[in-house]
């Protein structure tokens, strides 16, 4: 738990549909604001990939589109926001998802005395959600991500950054895209209302260039620290 003086300055939520861009930005963010960026589908593919009991559980429900349960993904986050380096705040990509995941995440955050998040919902049509999935690319060893019609490596199947291998994601053929949209309708979209009503939403035009993406989201973040400095 963080005292009250060592406050963390910044957490950020990232909303938005399949390939909105928000493991895009979230890695923008690190770098801009040195603080973790916690995504919960990188944990649970993490988790598969080890054949751990939780990575058993979810695995099934990820190949199909559907939401991993809430109680193991709440679980996953708080312990994740425990540790020391997220004292100076951290950005969320993919969680949360569900009306119940925003309550928990409300009281993790009061119970840590961290900040109100900033919530920016990226904004994007489904057909370029299709577009954007279909030609992602992930790097194995760095994560790092790309796209094959809007932002290429240099080198065919290889990482710019660390040289590794290229990979497609197991959950990205168009069927369980479709049906990954579907949840999103259903399940994550009543959160903006929800943010909305707190006041603490704001949205973002997600089907911009990744770089008018990100100035747009450091005017919003620059913006809020400059409020919450004045208040
Ligand atoms: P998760 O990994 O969170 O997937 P997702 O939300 O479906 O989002 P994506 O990672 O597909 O897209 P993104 O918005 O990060 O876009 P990206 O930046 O990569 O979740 C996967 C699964 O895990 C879920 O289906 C569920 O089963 C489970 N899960 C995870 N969290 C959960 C939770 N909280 N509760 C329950 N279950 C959970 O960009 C996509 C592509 O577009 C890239 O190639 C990129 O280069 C390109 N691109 C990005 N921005 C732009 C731009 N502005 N212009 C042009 N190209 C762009």
């Amino acid at each position: 738990m963080l005292s009250a003086s060592n406050k963390p300055s910044r957490v950020v939520i990232l909303l938005g549909p399949p390939g909105s861009g928000k493991g895009t930005q979230a890695k923008v963010i690190v770098e801009r604001y040195g603080i973790p960026q916690i995504s919960t589908g990188d944990m649970l593919r993490e988790a598969v990939k080890s054949q751990t009991p939780l990575g058993l559980a979810a695995e099934q429900i990820m190949k199909s589109g559907g939401l991993v349960g809430d109680d193991i993904v709440n679980g996953l986050v708080e312990e994740r926001i425990d540790r020391a380096d997220c004292e100076k705040g951290f950005v969320l990509d993919g969680y949360p998802r569900t009306i119940e995941q925003a309550k928990v995440l409300g009281q993790i955050l009061e119970k840590q005395q961290q900040p109100a998040p900033v919530v920016i919902s990226l904004e994007v049509f489904p057909e370029l959600v299709l577009q954007r999935i279909s030609g992602r690319r992930t790097c194995r060893q760095c994560g790092r991500i790309y796209n094959v019609y809007f932002s290429p490596s240099r080198g065919e199947g290889i990482c710019d950054a660390c040289g590794g291998e290229l990979i497609a994601r197991a959950d990205d053929s168009e069927a369980v895209v479709r049906e990954r949209l579907v949840q999103y309708e259903k399940q994550t979209q009543p959160l903006i209302d929800f943010y909305q009503g707190l006041g603490q939403l704001r949205r973002l035009d997600g089907g911009a260039p990744i770089e008018t993406v990100k100035e747009e989201l450091f005017s919003i973040l620059e913006g809020q620290k400059e409020r919450s400095n004045h208040s």
